[in-house]
């Protein structure tokens, strides 16, 4: 039976912020199902930063293809399937994208675990590739946070930073985090036990790090890059800190003007060091990663909190919002 699939594609690339009329929506019937095949009808993606650089040219994740669906990480439940190893009825986790329903091989898929009471979602919220797992690894494998250590996190507030913020707390560190506006700072506080934060859209960023953090950053967990990985550089404890560059969405929407750190040399000065990671690069470390999470989630230590959109006519203006900081927490599409 034919699968009716709605889709985003990308018309036309543009340097600076996205506009909603850089992206088209269709329908079209999925109407055979190659051998090791199957379709999954897709229950929510995962609406991340990487997204972004894919619509310009020239894009480190490989520029999306004039036409093509906009690509996205998402969790979905197959309903045809022409594979071994996977059949109607199970949950995935993939490269779905933003549509309805996906054709993929089912090698490109990974089945959900979904015993221990975890839901689909899970595994684009907590357990999530580029949400859980990211802040695992930037804080514990790249950074070895330990207990004590004053953590400095940027875009405190998003689905990553709202990991690192509770997975450092958990660990026994002294947590800052920095992100726009009130609401964002009194969410840090108050849902995810933050012991500082510092709203760079109305606060001096340079003298509120400076005054929470008198003998020094440990850690600094870069998601913005720009300006604020430079306070960070000038406000490193004396010796031995570590910084993990996870991103810098900051810098996303000029990738041709990207600005470096100025302060680069207070890395020589402190006896710093400063790394950057991929998240798919320290999947040896997964299985601990995903442990860790899951036991903190069942003792209640560890949430991240959703920002739904509903609706893929809706993907567009989703993606919008990563860049006008217009959701809390983890946002996510349900087709
Ligand atoms: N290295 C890896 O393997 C890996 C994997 C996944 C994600 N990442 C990176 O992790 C970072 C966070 O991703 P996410 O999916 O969790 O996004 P997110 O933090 O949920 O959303 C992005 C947030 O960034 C803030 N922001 C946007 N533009 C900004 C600007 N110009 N200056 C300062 N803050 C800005 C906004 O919060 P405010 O309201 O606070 O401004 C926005 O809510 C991104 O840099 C992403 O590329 C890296």
């Amino acid at each position: 039976m034919p699968h009716a699939n709605r889709r985003v594609f990308i018309k036309q690339y543009r340097e600076g912020l996205p506009a909603l009329d850089d992206f088209g929506i269709e329908e079209a019937d999925i109407a055979d199902v190659p051998a090791g095949h199957v379709v999954v009808k897709v229950d929510t993606l995962s609406m991340d930063a990487w997204i972004r650089t894919t619509l310009t040219p020239g894009s480190f994740h490989e520029t999306a293809a004039l036409g093509s669906t906009i690509r996205a990480l998402g969790v979905g439940q197959v309903v045809e399937s022409a594979a071994d190893g996977l059949a109607a009825g199970d949950w995935v986790f993939g490269l779905l994208s933003a549509q309805t329903h996906a054709l993929l091989p089912a090698a490109a898929l990974t089945k959900l675990d979904l015993s221990n009471s975890l839901e689909p979602r899970d595994y684009v919220g907590p357990l999530g590739l580029t949400t859980g797992l990211t802040a695992w690894v930037g804080l514990i494998a790249v950074a070895e946070v330990h207990g004590g250590d004053t953590v400095l996190v940027s875009g405190a507030a998003g689905a990553v930073g709202s990991m690192v913020v509770q997975l450092a707390k958990a660990r026994g560190a002294r947590v800052i985090g920095i992100a726009g506006g009130p609401e964002k700072c009194r969410y840090l506080l108050e849902t995810l036990g933050a012991d500082v934060a510092i709203d760079y859209k109305n606060a001096d960023v340079a003298a509120g790090v400076a005054s929470a953090a008198p003998g020094g950053i440990d850690v600094f967990f870069d998601n913005v890059g720009g300006e604020i990985l430079d306070i960070a550089l000038e406000n490193l404890a004396p010796a031995n800190a570590r910084i993990a560059i996870c991103g810098a969405i900051s810098q996303y929407s000029d990738m041709g003007n990207v600005r470096g750190p100025a302060k680069y040399l207070r890395l020589a000065e402190r006896n710093a060091a400063m790394k950057g990671f991929v998240v798919t690069h320290h999947a040896a470390r997964f299985p601990e990663a995903k442990a860790e999470i899951a036991s903190l989630m069942e003792e209640g230590k560890v949430r991240l909190p959703e920002h739904v959109v509903d609706g893929i006519d809706n993907f567009a203006e989703a993606l919008l919002l990563l860049f006008s900081g217009g959701h809390t927490g983890n946002l996510l599409v349900r087709p």
